[in-house]
């Protein structure tokens, strides 16, 4: 067994790799090439990476690609998405084209609070803790004005503090249920900066409260922390047209429109449908959250909670026909900032931003909700006619190319022979290989 190391983080980059290549890269000798080629020449910005964490050896390099024609209330978008499965970019592609030419897409902000939590034991009468807390609230509150004044003169705040009895669930377990608003920061710093202080002050003032019997006052912080699930923090996305725009050459858009809604229904009834659909959702939020430095696995978690938040996980999208119009929405929680964070930090983020024209947080929220619903289009839209895996396949063909290390001029003749062939993992290395023969 490979004894353990201690001190690797004090280790020099090179030294780590070195550590690396002796201990588990024996059988791989080019793996610190590897590493090392994916270093940025420019030592500023290789520094800049290696201070984002800890341990860094290398980058790791994903392609930042940009979906334009996205019509969204009116304006013209196009949205940077970072992302390396293939057929992501040229379905929202093809999905905002369409969208565009048919009314746009319509986005709007339902509400955007974010909860934190202070999680405690209290081991006493709970009518008095409810009457200490009546009486501590205010304290509280003027306890972080220090941390809060700047976050107010944005417009933003601490909107309330709630005392829970969680009691029944687990014994003797209370919590602070505070609100917050953090404008167009993701705010997980300030939540978390706040709740901290409110634990310190809490515990504190219950230490003299003086109707509070000995063992009461000894109330015990478990963990003060922010909440990923933000149901009061949605956003809505819709696109809608007459049936007939959607008529094409295969079929009439009135029985694309009857397909694509119970395609819908299924992934509303049916958990291990909607588990993928929702994936597919994810394909375009995902990329455009990672684009534009904010924190994916945050928007995950808090997106997947609210898929089943009446007790069964669901479809995130709906659709219906209704008086000839059919019409295609979702409501999703997005937590999400374009300030601070990794937002201000990270040189790609900043171009993002930009090329999205500085949004605020809500105008955000907008951008990724669409691109989720265009996304989970594109999708719904190749599975009930041509099928997922002509247009995947396709654009998987280069992956297979390279991994075959096909030359250029390979590519190109293969490129051309797919367009009218089916591709497949056998099909691709047959033909390499009856070119490379002839
Ligand atoms: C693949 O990444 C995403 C899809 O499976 C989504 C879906 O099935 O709706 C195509």
């Amino acid at each position: 067994m490979i004894e353990p190391i201690s001190g690797f983080s004090k280790l020099q980059k090179q030294e780590k790799i070195s550590w690396l290549a002796q201990t588990y890269l024996k059988d791989f000798p080019e793996a610190s090439n590897i590493l090392e080629q994916y270093w940025n020449p420019k030592e500023k910005l290789q520094q800049l990476h290696e201070e984002f964490t800890e341990n860094t050896i290398s980058n790791y390099y994903l392609p930042f690609g940009i979906a334009p024609n996205f019509l969204i209330n009116g304006e013209r978008y196009a949205i940077p998405m970072a992302i390396e499965e293939s057929s992501v970019i040229a379905a929202a592609s093809k999905a905002a084209k369409f969208w565009g030419e048919n009314g746009g897409f319509q986005a709007k902000v339902i509400n955007t609070q974010k909860i934190g939590q202070v999680h405690f034991i209290f081991e006493g009468n709970p009518e008095k803790l409810r009457r200490f807390f009546d009486q501590v609230k205010s304290t509280l509150l003027s306890s972080v004005s220090h941390l809060t004044k700047n976050m107010e003169k944005r417009g933003g705040g601490i909107l309330d503090i709630e005392l829970k009895d969680k009691s029944e669930a687990l014994k003797n377990y209370f919590q602070l249920h505070c609100t917050f608003e953090t404008k167009d920061s993701m705010g997980a710093n300030f939540i978390n900066t706040c709740l901290e202080k409110f634990a310190e002050t809490l515990k504190s003032e219950a230490s003299k409260y003086t109707e509070f019997a000995p063992e009461e006052k000894d109330l015990e912080i478990v963990m003060s922390i922010l909440s990923n699930y933000v149901p009061e923090c949605l956003v809505r996305a819709e696109v809608s047209c007459p049936i007939e725009n959607l008529n094409s050459p295969e079929m009439s858009g009135a029985a694309f429109a009857e397909k694509f809604v119970r395609a819908i229904k299924i992934a509303e009834i049916e958990k291990y449908r909607a588990v993928t659909h929702n994936k597919g959702i994810m394909n375009g939020i995902d990329a455009v959250v990672l684009a534009t430095g904010n924190d994916f696995r945050a928007i995950e978690a808090g997106i997947h909670a609210y898929a089943s938040k009446d007790g069964n996980y669901t479809s995130l999208t709906h659709a219906s026909v209704e008086n000839g119009i059919f019409k295609f929405w979702m409501e999703i929680p997005l937590a999400l900032g374009t300030v601070g964070g990794l937002t201000s930090l990270h040189p790609l983020s900043k171009v993002a931003l930009e090329i999205l024209q500085k949004p605020s947080a809500q105008d955000l929220m907008k951008i990724v909700a669409v691109a989720g619903l265009a996304q989970n289009y594109a999708a719904v839209k190749s599975l009930i006619t041509t099928g997922i895996q002509q247009g995947h396949m396709k654009m998987h063909l280069m992956n297979i190319l390279n991994q075959m290390n096909a030359s250029r001029e390979e590519k190109a003749a293969l490129v051309a022979h797919f367009k009218t062939n089916t591709v497949t993992h056998r099909a691709v290395e047959e033909a390499l290989q009856n070119l490379r023969n002839s």
